[in-house]
């Protein structure tokens, strides 16, 4: 009699535990005929009225059908959670993707980028010479005397131990004009340079980092004149800085351009009518004029029949004019702090 309950119970416990698909279930299975108040420990406690002889049968009969579905019930939760796995893996190509966190480039290659773009409509091309240059590239070819104050080792890094016979000593080249000859030595007019590079100068303050880009232009061919420089100088500042933007050209001076200019971009704030970041609605960009005829002479470009113009801007400089940007200190740039630069 309590044999067939035992064996009952063994069956009705396994038809269960096939039945289901859920851990949970598996769980409350255990405890109904497992549990200490289960079915099979009630059977248990019938032993102790059974015959003697009956006892130990009995007993290992209950110790065997515990184990019976012990095991049932492990078999049971591995396989659900194999199938849980296996749904795991299932890849739903119509799910929508996660999109992952978008980094972008340096604000000053995004600039440099921008700056090549814009002189490469006119059909300029982008080259990029030595930033340790010989003296001759960097003052001596391009008209400058001897005793100028740029070569003062307050203004220029002079390279310890480097000197040329021909070319004189070497340094870190302080403006992106040295790459003027570099481009007459390799090049014949008709010549349409953008050199974007790295220059060097003993300086550092809000507006000044002693490393920076320039990029400088130089166009020479026959008939050259100023209404050229003027008209590539507006395209530059209507492309860049936006299409209200206009630039003024003021006499100055340079060794290597004659006539010299500077040159103002009108201030994106007030628009030209004068306001607190700029000086009665100009904001200073850069410099610019006509190739010098020894320039040119240095260059091997004879100057009674090429001329030409050449400019050259800070391209941080420009950056910080851009309206709607506030950096107001252009070593921030430099820092590489993400604070600042997750900013644009
Ligand atoms: C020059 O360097 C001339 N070579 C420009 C030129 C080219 C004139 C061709 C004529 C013909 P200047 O020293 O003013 O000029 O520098 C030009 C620009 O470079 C400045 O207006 C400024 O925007 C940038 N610049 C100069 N020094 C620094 C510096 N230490 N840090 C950041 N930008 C600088």
């Amino acid at each position: 009699m309590l044999k067939t309950q035992i064996t009952n119970l063994k069956n009705e416990a396994i038809g269960e535990i096939l039945e289901t698909n859920e851990v949970e279930v598996l769980e409350e299975i255990r405890a109904k005929f497992l549990g200490r108040a289960g079915k099979l420990n009630l059977l248990t406690k019938e032993i102790p009225n059974l015959a003697p002889e009956e006892r130990k049968d009995i007993g290992n009969l209950i110790a065997e059908t515990k184990r019976t579905i012990e095991d049932a019930l492990r078999q049971a939760g591995e396989k659900i959670e194999k199938k849980s796995g296996e749904r795991e893996e299932f890849l739903d190509v119509t799910a929508p993707a996660i999109h992952p966190v978008e980094g972008h480039l340096h604000l000053i290659t995004e600039t440099i980028q921008e700056i090549y773009q814009i002189f490469a409509n006119l059909g300029f091309h982008r080259v990029r010479y030595p930033e340790v240059e010989w003296d001759w590239y960097s003052f001596g070819g391009l008209n400058f005397p001897e005793n100028h104050p740029a070569r003062d080792e307050w203004e220029t890094f002079f390279v310890e131990n480097l000197e040329n016979k021909k070319f004189g000593k070497g340094l870190l080249t302080p403006h992106t004009s040295s790459g003027q000859l570099r481009e007459m030595e390799q090049t014949k007019p008709p010549i349409r340079m953008i050199n974007i590079s790295k220059c060097y100068r003993r300086q550092s303050d809000v507006s000044h980092a002693p490393m920076f880009f320039q990029f400088e232009s130089l166009v020479v061919d026959k008939g050259i004149n100023i209404t050229h420089l003027k008209g590539t100088l507006d395209y530059f500042a209507k492309n860049f800085f936006g299409p209200g933007r206009k630039t003024r050209i003021r006499p100055f001076h340079f060794q290597f351009t004659e006539p010299s200019f500077e040159v103002d971009v009108s201030c994106g704030l007030c628009e030209g009518k004068g306001c607190r970041f700029c000086k009665e609605g100009w904001l200073e960009l850069g410099g610019a004029g006509m190739v010098h005829p020894n320039v040119l002479k240095n260059g091997g470009i004879d100057p009674e029949i090429y001329s030409g113009f050449a400019s050259g801007f800070g391209v941080e400089r420009c950056l910080m004019m851009k309206s709607g940007l506030s950096i107001d200190d252009i070593r921030y740039l430099y820092t590489n702090d993400f604070r600042f630069l997750k900013q644009f």
